[in-house]
């Protein structure tokens, strides 16, 4: 009988549960919102990047609706065959408007943003320098490019400015970072690094995926709140986190935007959005420019809960936003806490390594603008209850 090729895997899985670090995937049973029913129980919800609240928001759903009724379930093709509808274009022109770029184009998610932008504007003669913290969805464009990759220590401007300064001046180089580190929850140096791409004619580029409607006027992100306008080439979004749907986008000038109509494979050879996909982050938008109060809600809450967890005593790490890593240490300790939390009716994903690195390993929270002050109060509750019996505090 064949011998399974696979069986390797299978080996892999029993080494991550004899270290604990094996995960089942948590099931939602109904809405994403920040209180809901995962694996059959009720918990306060801490794990997800709906930060706005927008993934169940009235306005969004109706927008949904009828783009359906009235455009059907699917676009049918790629954009740049017939999957190109009326709808698309305008969700480009509203975003350009409001990241305040000539052009914006829009992907199927952040990451094929981030890996279908840079694999297709450098190659194999060109240098990358990249904050060693960067999003997968970065380092694997970076790959894919082929172009030398060249590492600097987290937030390390003056690494970052070695390495820029040693290299030819003829090179083609791309300095990028994220604006908001997505697992401890603190911002790129953006401003600094803008500075040295300027002194030694760098490409600038931003992944502002955790930064889009939660920093800046009407959450422009990071460039609106570093004000730095104009300065960075190359910025990318979500609308799968703070917009509430799905989806990335790349803001720039109208040549860069053409470009990668040109020449980004996932933009090329995947399907575009369906057209309710469009139309609630048109809603999105919209929201974002009528309402920013609900930015101004998300932030109260972070205040709140952040103060909370730091008075509890718990290593919040450096966080700026509301992504507040709560770090344990040991990749099973980790684990441990988010399972105890999640019987104690909070669900704060835990995270280890290769996620973070090994000693660094944490359950991480972020509230959103819908939780109520009694939602986070009872989290903080179960923090405490918790943590005290592992000894975390
Ligand atoms: C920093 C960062 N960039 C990009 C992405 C990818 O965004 P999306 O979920 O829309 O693919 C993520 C998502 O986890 C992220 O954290």
């Amino acid at each position: 009988m064949r011998q399974d090729p696979l069986a390797y895997l299978a080996a892999e899985l029993d080494l991550l549960r004899e270290q604990g670090l094996y995960r089942s995937l948590r099931v939602l049973d109904d809405r994403q919102q920040a209180s809901a029913h995962f694996d059959g129980r009720a918990v306060i919800n801490l794990s997800s990047n709906n930060y706005l609240g927008l993934t169940t928001h009235p306005k969004l759903i109706a927008a949904a609706r009828e783009a359906t009724e009235t455009f059907g379930v699917g676009s049918g093709s790629v954009r740049t065959i017939a999957g190109t509808m009326a709808i698309h274009m305008e969700l480009e022109r509203r975003l350009a408007a409001f990241k305040k770029t000539e052009a914006v184009v829009v992907f199927q998610s952040g990451f094929a943003a981030n890996a279908g932008t840079v694999s297709a504007i450098l190659n194999k003669d060109d240098v990358i320098i990249s904050d060693e913290l960067n999003h997968a969805s970065i380092i694997d464009g970076c790959r894919l490019s082929r172009a030398a990759i060249k590492v600097f220590p987290h937030k390390d401007v003056e690494a970052a400015r070695r390495i820029v300064r040693d290299l030819p001046a003829s090179q083609r180089k791309l300095l990028i970072t994220d604006g908001v580190f997505s697992m401890d929850g603190d911002l790129g140096a953006v401003a600094d690094l803008c500075a040295i791409a300027e002194e030694y004619g760098c490409i600038m580029m931003v992944d502002d995926a955790h930064a889009s409607g939660v920093f800046g006027q009407h959450g422009r992100g990071t460039i609106d709140h570093f004000h730095v306008h104009g300065r960075v080439d190359i910025q990318v979004g979500t609308l799968s986190k703070a917009m509430g749907a799905l989806g990335g986008y790349v803001a720039g000038s109208r040549a860069l935007i053409e470009f990668l109509y040109h020449r980004a494979r996932p933009f090329l050879f995947s399907t575009s959005h369906p057209p309710a996909v469009a139309a609630s982050c048109l809603a999105a938008v919209d929201i974002l420019e009528q309402e920013p109060e609900i930015i101004d809600r998300l932030w109260e809450n972070t205040r709140f809960f952040k103060t909370g967890l730091v008075k509890l005593g718990f290593n919040t790490g450096l966080s700026e936003s509301p992504i507040t890593p709560v770090i344990a240490g040991e990749g099973s300790l980790a684990m441990k806490l988010s399972d105890r939390l999640f019987q104690a009716g909070v669900f704060a994903q835990g995270l280890a390594f290769p996620t973070v690195a090994r000693d660094k390993a944490r359950v991480r929270t972020i509230v959103t603008a819908a939780h109520t002050r009694e939602q986070l109060q009872f989290a903080l509750d179960a923090f405490a209850k918790v943590g005290r019996e592992l000894g975390l505090i």
